[in-house]
């Protein structure tokens, strides 16, 4: 079989050779993309006056045929064809004969995967965007149903004082914003025009890299031939970016796993969430949190392959560059299905109210409160500490909580305290007052919540 390359050689390739060599398994993933570059390019050449109208019309029209085909999924692709842009070639010249040859010119297959590249991760990007949006809202609106629904926070996963359960979502709707900002920063660096930049020099043709930019959608051009064919900046930036967001999601997957286990009991996920178990009947599993937490190291994988890939490749292209592909289509895949799983599993997840709030009446999560109750009457916060530690101690030795100790018991660790304690230790008056700016305090939890609607659209 003749290459489309094969001038240089003498010998036929070996097929098992290619096949090692071709990557059309995978990016014929970026068809309309390698369509769409070659639109944009034949309309330049045309208008440089590179190729006649003639034959840039017959390109054209034959690339349209080639993008409804795709589309319908009649294409048929070969190994033979090595990979996306020698595939297209060679339908196109089946298509409407050898002018397709002259689509080619003052073009490489290095700029051209690179432009392919770069459409393709400004279309995920923007669409990972929205739905990280979706998730941000599912988010608030649980939050703004469970402001008032307490729970208790954690530090060192032992209970610390109580919170607002609303008021631990909106942290990982905070998450979500650095990653939504994240991607839209990073489009700055996406949606930039390689082509034209030819194999790695430029081109000797007049060609217009401005107008293919244009008829792209990019915002502008590589200002340097070899770093627009070597560049993949974007990608890594990309599965970094996509790591933090699997990175919060396995966080949140974390949370998911425990809050429905027995011990914690604060949360019931759907049916349709979770899975049962093959031999215990009595199983609830939490497959998807856990697979979501998972998934977060294949991606991680997937960034320091890349990372490790493009360490010491001198300039311009290099062969290895063609792994650039799978590790990102993975995790655009991963990325959007976790993000889909997270909005479907919050949205119908039950919050079990009365157990959260048993969890909060039954433990020392008020002690802070305590101390905070004698520093604000004037006692070093440090002695106040040290008195409702003994306290504390007191009750586990008693098996009973600080709420239930007789008011002697308060009197004889401080004269400060005053019938007006019992009120304090409430969970509900301990979470209220915690209004400082960006607290657990209800108000400050609905005016984040009102925050997040007008900036969410909701
Ligand atoms: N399939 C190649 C890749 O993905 C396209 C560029 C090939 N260029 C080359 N000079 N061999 O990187």
């Amino acid at each position: 079989m003749t290459k489309l390359w094969g001038g240089r050689f003498t010998k036929e390739a070996e097929a098992w050779v290619d096949e090692f060599g071709a990557s059309i398994s995978f990016d014929q993933k970026l068809v309309i993309q390698d369509i769409r570059g070659s639109m944009a390019h034949v309309a330049m050449l045309r208008s440089c006056d590179i190729i006649s109208e003639e034959d840039g019309h017959k390109i054209h029209d034959g690339l349209v045929t080639l993008e409804k085909k795709a589309a319908n999924g009649d294409l048929e692709f070969d190994v033979k064809y090595e990979d996306i842009h020698m595939n297209i070639e060679k339908l196109l010249t089946e298509e409407i004969g050898e002018v397709a040859g002259k689509l080619h010119t003052a073009r490489s297959r290095n700029d051209q995967v690179a432009t392919d590249m770069h459409l393709f991760m400004r279309e995920e990007t923007e669409e990972i965007i929205g739905l990280i949006r979706d998730l941000q809202r599912v988010l608030v609106g649980r939050s703004e149903e469970h402001t008032e629904t307490l729970i208790p926070g954690y530090t060192h996963l032992q209970r610390a004082q109580p919170i607002s359960f609303g008021h631990h979502l909106l942290a990982y709707v905070e998450m979500l914003a650095r990653d939504a900002d994240r991607l839209t920063d990073s489009l700055k660096r996406v949606n930039v025009s390689p082509l034209g930049a030819g194999a790695l020099a430029g081109t000797t043709f007049p060609i217009d890299r401005r107008q293919t930019a244009e008829a792209l959608g990019f915002d502008g051009i590589y200002e340097n031939s070899l770093d627009a064919v070597s560049d993949r900046d974007f990608l890594i930036e990309f599965l970094s970016i996509g790591s933090t967001i699997m990175m919060h999601l396995s966080r949140l997957s974390e949370e998911i796993i425990l809050w429905s286990s027995e011990e914690f009991d604060f949360i019931e996920l759907d049916d349709t969430f979770a899975t049962g178990s093959s031999i215990m009947p009595q199983k609830k599993n939490p497959d998807m949190a856990e697979l979501v937490r998972g998934k977060t190291g294949r991606v991680y994988g997937s960034l320091f392959s890349l990372l490790t890939t493009l360490k010491s490749l001198p300039l311009a292209y290099n062969k290895d560059m063609q792994e650039d592909k799978e590790g990102v289509f993975d995790t655009v895949t991963t990325v959007k299905g976790s993000l889909k799983i997270f909005t479907g599993m919050i949205d119908s997840m039950i919050v079990q109210e009365k157990s959260a709030k048993k969890a909060v009446s039954t433990d020392f999560s008020n002690a802070t409160e305590l101390a905070d109750y004698l520093a604000a009457k004037g006692m070093p916060f440090r002695e106040a500490h040290e008195v409702v530690g003994k306290l504390v101690l007191h009750c586990i030795e008693n098996d009973i909580v600080l709420a239930q100790c007789p008011f002697a018991t308060f009197e004889e660790a401080s004269a400060l305290f005053e019938e007006d304690i019992y009120e304090a230790l409430d969970p509900r008056e301990v979470v209220a007052r915690r209004n400082s700016e960006g607290g657990t305090g209800f108000t400050q939890v609905q005016q984040a919540i009102a925050k997040w609607k007008e900036r969410l659209d909701i």
